[in-house]
């Protein structure tokens, strides 16, 4: 049975993007295939280093993973932070990832551009640890958003020189998923790129949020006013709304705005009550699920220790092997 490896990183609540770029295919795979998720906690020290923050952050990705309905009966669901094996296998990619191509990477250009005073050397070898985290378990597949597609080119190559450099065919190719064939980008509510947690009040709609504010969300989104001339093409903020609508309303409901736009009769006004609505029942069963497990420390504790042990399984035969290839040996 193939492998699957995903991760989410613990630096907040999780949002639309996180749910239909990831986690919904994260809840079909389960059935099919032998699947690790995890919580990337050691991915959020690059950007979030706060100890007060940190459990109730990691916490709460777990929480809302469970509420999404991914099973710990079949997956294994797990923290990083508690496979230190991780950290060892990062350790022996980081000393053949060059830095030449670690700069090149697009997130990491956003990162110091967003961010010039904290350029750390985690936030540059952010994709030897992703690497990592998907070879530890020698995963083929790996279920992302459209976002994470040169992070999985570059585990790609960072597992084929692993091999090629020890002459051993130790590691599969892992291939970033989605169940449409595509791989999804869910755009922001504001106008501009997508949709993310670090992207600005209102920008993202989360998983958590009550009706009430992902109205209040929705009627807020950027739009313009209206076009003049039929079947014109959409700005950037309509299209997003669009975009929007395509992941969480019917096919029916979606032609019937677009009609509107195309014979210039639409009313945005609609378009979101609409939209908010569709996101609201979209989201029902999550958030219905996320306080009673929220609640329930001992359930909890017993995924996270359950996974824990799970995922050293595989993470202890991989690092004996890698040990091995390497040229390490026991006296
Ligand atoms: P992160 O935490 O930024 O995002 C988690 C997942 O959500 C997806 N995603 C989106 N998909 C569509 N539209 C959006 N607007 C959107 N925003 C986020 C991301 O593509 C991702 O799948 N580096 C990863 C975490 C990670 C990981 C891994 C993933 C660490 N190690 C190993 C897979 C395998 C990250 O920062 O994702």
């Amino acid at each position: 049975m193939e492998t699957v490896v995903s991760g989410i990183r613990s630096t907040g609540n999780l949002h639309l993007g996180n749910y239909y770029g990831a986690i919904q295919n994260f809840v079909k795979m389960q059935h099919q295939y032998n699947c690790y998720f995890f919580i990337a906690d050691l991915h959020s020290l690059t950007t979030h280093p706060t100890p007060a923050d940190l459990h109730g952050n990691v916490r709460q990705v777990l929480v809302e993973y469970l509420a999404a309905g991914i099973d710990p009966e079949r997956a294994t669901i797990y923290l990083q932070s508690d496979v230190p094996e991780t950290a060892e296998l990062y350790l022996f990619l980081n000393m053949n990832a060059y830095l030449g191509e670690l700069e090149r990477a697009t997130s990491f250009k956003d990162k110091v551009r967003a961010n010039p005073d904290n350029v750390n050397a985690g936030l540059l070898t952010y994709p030897v640890l992703m690497a990592a985290d998907i070879i530890l378990h020698r995963a083929t597949k790996v279920p992302v958003g459209k976002d994470q597609e040169q992070h999985l080119e570059m585990a790609r190559t960072f597992a084929n020189r692993f091999n090629r450099l020890y002459n051993n065919e130790y590691f599969p190719e892992p291939y970033a998923f989605n169940f449409s064939e595509n791989l999804v980008k869910i755009p922001g509510l504001d106008g501009k790129g997508k949709m993310g947690k670090s992207e600005g009040e209102g920008n993202a709609i989360f998983l958590s949020d009550s009706p009430e504010v992902i109205r209040k969300k929705v009627m807020k989104a950027v739009t313009d006013s209206g076009p003049t001339e039929e079947n014109s093409e959409k700005p950037v903020e309509i299209q997003n709304l669009f975009d929007i609508m395509k992941v969480v309303s019917s096919a029916d409901t979606y032609e019937h705005f677009d009609n509107l736009y195309n014979t210039c009769q639409i009313r945005y006004g609609d378009l979101k009550k609409q939209l908010a609505e569709d996101i609201t029942i979209a989201t029902a069963p999550i958030r219905e699920k996320i306080n009673d497990i929220s609640n329930d420390a001992a359930y909890l504790r017993q995924v996270a220790r359950h996974g824990a042990i799970k995922a050293r399984e595989s993470a202890q035969k991989t690092i004996r092997d890698v040990r091995e290839i390497i040229g390490f040996r026991n006296f």
